[in-house]
């Protein structure tokens, strides 16, 4: 894409994150796992992860076949989509694909989903995962392209203080703000960059990259976003 082996980049970060002295207990995969809608491009996704080991937290972005994502990345280690509990946190996954649409949209069903899951999890300290970005990014041609009820979704998690953090992928940056006391955060993608604060498309030079979560106990989260060299 672009003049980039996105797939080389991809095992690249992976790579490094893996390789780390204190490896990840798990990896989110925030959408957009391919471009192309192939089968065999999530079949090259799952077999990069599955020699790792590490559960594999999926979600479908703009860009992805959400009936193909479920057929193959349908077992363990691999989950898409749903809640994970586990210690003192529970992760939310959320879908915001929307057929025809590169914006996003959380169906009545996932919205309803979301807000059971919020309430059954009352005593945990929740992350939220979803594709499109909830807020403006201040990006003029992304913020037309983010996610269209996000006043919905915002509703509901304003009304549940336990949620520590959203975390979102299709804007190719890293950023790190705050709602209340909910952190919200960006992840870079494994491939090219978008600039930041662009009203037009751009391309950033910044390489690669991904972002450590460290969910503590206390529900504070740990972050950094480490580029590859
Ligand atoms: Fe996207």
């Amino acid at each position: 894409m672009r003049g980039i082996k996105t797939f080389d980049t991809f095992r690249a970060v992976v790579k490094r994150a893996m390789s780390d002295p204190t490896p990840p207990d798990a990896i989110l995969a925030t959408g957009d796992l391919v471009q192309d809608e192939t089968r065999a491009g999530y079949e090259h996704f799952r077999d990069a992860l599955k020699s790792y080991n590490v559960p594999v937290y999926c979600i479908p972005g703009n860009h992805d076949a959400p009936d193909l994502m479920a057929e193959i990345l349908n077992e363990p280690p691999f989950k898409v989509g749903g809640v994970v509990v586990q210690d003192n946190w529970a992760l939310v996954l959320l879908d915001t694909h929307c057929r025809s649409d590169d914006g996003g949209r959380l169906t009545t069903a996932e919205l309803r989903r979301l807000e059971d899951a919020l309430d059954k999890h009352r005593a945990k300290h929740i992350l939220i995962a979803l594709h499109h970005h909830p807020i403006p990014m201040g990006s003029r041609w992304l913020d037309g392209v983010a996610l269209r009820n996000a006043d919905d979704f915002l509703n509901i998690v304003d009304g549940h203080p336990q949620v520590r953090g959203i975390i979102w992928g299709h804007v190719h940056q890293a950023s790190d703000r705050r709602r209340n006391d909910a952190r919200l955060m960006s992840t870079p993608s494994t491939c090219s960059q978008f600039l930041p604060n662009s009203d037009d498309f751009a391309v950033d030079s910044r390489t690669p990259g991904f972002r450590w979560l460290n969910l503590r106990n206390n529900g504070s989260i740990e972050t950094e976003v480490l580029w590859l060299e």
